[in-house]
């Protein structure tokens, strides 16, 4: 009954596919002029224009320079300290700040990001992922990673490297499902890479790891966990994760939560996004009057994409975060060999305006109550290889694949099957609704219940793509 009241709910991924910009075709030059830094000189006001070509008037131009913070007020405030904090951020900059840094800020600021101090996952929480909704999606990663691990010729030490982990579900099922293949693990250092305190303690809990003492520089903490007496460290970002060995990296639903800049195309070409607040202490959508830096993101992005694709486009997001990551991740491959494993939602190409902030599991406004809710985007698949390609000539890119082919041909209809030989009712309901879930396109044919409970397949929406170092040939299951 839980896995049918979680699963009622609507997976992070359901943003509809028509965010993305249907207006009119541009002329192609356009992509390249960006907001022109001559503006003519405006007098500073605290007024704001609303944008003529906006059609729901939720962008204003940002008059250059006339940003003048409101004064300050002794009336006491019912804002949260991450809305403190952001309208400070504004106010002592003297301007909106971009939309990526907002996101940031609002998922990860140390003391009061989204992710930060609580568990954000399941009914009691604000979304589901795979994960949790059934085990054999870490399980079939598991044999993804040990197919990877043969391929490379079984080394004996190996670093399994897990970005974004969560509640450590997936980490712990692909220990379960590995735990027969003791060369395999034993082989194994796990390193998880969170950001988030109380979620790092939550995958202790889950990997059931015991405290060793560690004194290595850039190692939080360091334990072994007692599922498969493997070594396992906590680490705040990808690059204090020791090189030079081996290394496998999982990142499910990571790069979704990195943070994206937004570009909107007006009579001055492209401006980027921005935020700031208003007279009445409300944040609301600024264009920025002249170039910002993450314009030579936009730019790089740009130039890898066909020009039909961005001149269709009046709205387009870009996330440096992402690309730089993934250039990262792919010289790492490339020297130490080894392969990731990147799954997510989003599209191979170019993303319009998909950024989306879910709390509860519903939809809400992207600027209220910043903290309270979680923010996410669209994956740009193709800008994934394109950066891995330009981090390293010893990678190769393979994908994206749809999740229910990733699953599919590692064998998830098998495991299923066993694992429905053996339970109860119950059980067997939820692995039905869980598989479907997982490899599924729409609401689930089978389902008998309330139609708004219907399980929603996420097979199609989800995509897998691996970066491996050419020596370990092709990964399964992307031949
Ligand atoms: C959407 S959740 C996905 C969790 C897990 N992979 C799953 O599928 O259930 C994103 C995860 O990435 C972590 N995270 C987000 N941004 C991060 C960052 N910049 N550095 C490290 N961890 C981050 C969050 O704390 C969380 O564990």
């Amino acid at each position: 009954m839980l896995m049918k009241l979680l699963f009622q709910q609507t997976p992070k991924a359901y943003r509809l596919l028509s965010t993305q910009s249907t207006l009119p075709l541009l002329n192609k030059c356009s992509v390249f002029s960006y907001c022109s830094s001559s503006q003519p000189k405006i007098p500073p006001s605290n007024s704001v224009e609303q944008l003529q070509d906006q059609p729901n008037n939720t962008i204003s131009i940002d008059r250059s320079g006339l940003y003048n913070p409101t004064e300050h007020s002794h009336e006491p405030s019912s804002d949260s300290e991450l809305v403190k904090h952001l309208k400070g951020i504004i106010k002592f900059r003297g301007g909106p700040i971009s939309v990526a840094e907002y996101m940031e800020e609002v998922l990860t600021n140390p003391k009061a990001g989204f992710y930060i101090n609580r568990d954000v996952f399941g009914a009691e929480g604000d979304f589901i992922t795979s994960p949790e909704v059934s085990q054999m999606f870490g399980e079939m990663v598991g044999v993804w990673a040990m197919c990877l691990w043969e391929q490379m010729g079984q080394p004996k030490r190996v670093n399994l490297v897990e970005l974004g982990p969560g509640r450590g579900t997936l980490m712990a099922d692909l220990l379960h499902g590995a735990s027969k293949f003791l060369k395999f693990t034993e082989s194994l250092h796990i390193h998880m890479v969170e950001c988030s305190p109380a979620l790092q303690k939550l995958q202790h809990q889950r990997l059931k790891c015991m405290d060793e003492d560690s004194t290595a520089e850039g190692v939080d903490k360091r334990s072994r966990s007692t599922l498969a007496g493997t070594p396992v460290s906590w680490h705040a970002t990808l690059e204090q994760v020791p090189t030079g060995l081996p290394t496998i990296i999982i990142a499910h639903e990571f790069y979704d939560a990195l943070p994206v800049h937004q570009f909107q195309r007006g009579s001055r070409g492209w401006c980027e996004k921005m935020i700031d607040v208003t007279e009445d202490s409300l944040f609301r959508f600024v264009l920025s009057p002249q170039p910002t830096p993450a314009t030579l993101y936009l730019m790089k992005r740009c130039k890898w994409a066909v020009p039909e694709e961005v001149e269709k486009l009046n709205q387009i997001e870009v996330c440096p975060k992402a690309m730089d990551l993934t250039y990262t991740l792919a010289k790492r491959i490339g020297a130490d060999g080894g392969g990731a494993l990147i799954i997510d939602y989003g599209l191979n190409g170019v993303v319009s305006d998909s950024l989306q902030a879910i709390r509860k599991h519903k939809f809400v406004n992207i600027l209220d109550n910043p903290g309270s809710a979680d923010l996410s985007a669209y994956v740009d698949f193709a800008s994934i290889k394109y950066s891995a390609e330009e981090a390293s000539d010893d990678v190769s890119v393979h994908g994206p694949i749809t999740q229910s082919q990733f699953l599919g041909s590692l064998g998830i209809n098998f495991r299923v099957e066993a694992l429905l030989q053996n339970c109860t009712d119950e059980q067997a309901e939820s692995l039905r609704t869980g598989y479907w879930r997982l490899v599924g396109d729409g609401e689930a044919p089978f389902w008998e219940g309330p139609e708004e409970q219907a399980p929603i397949g996420m097979g199609t929406r989800y995509m897998a793509m691996s970066i491996v170092n050419k020596k370990q040939g092709i990964p399964i299951p992307f031949q």
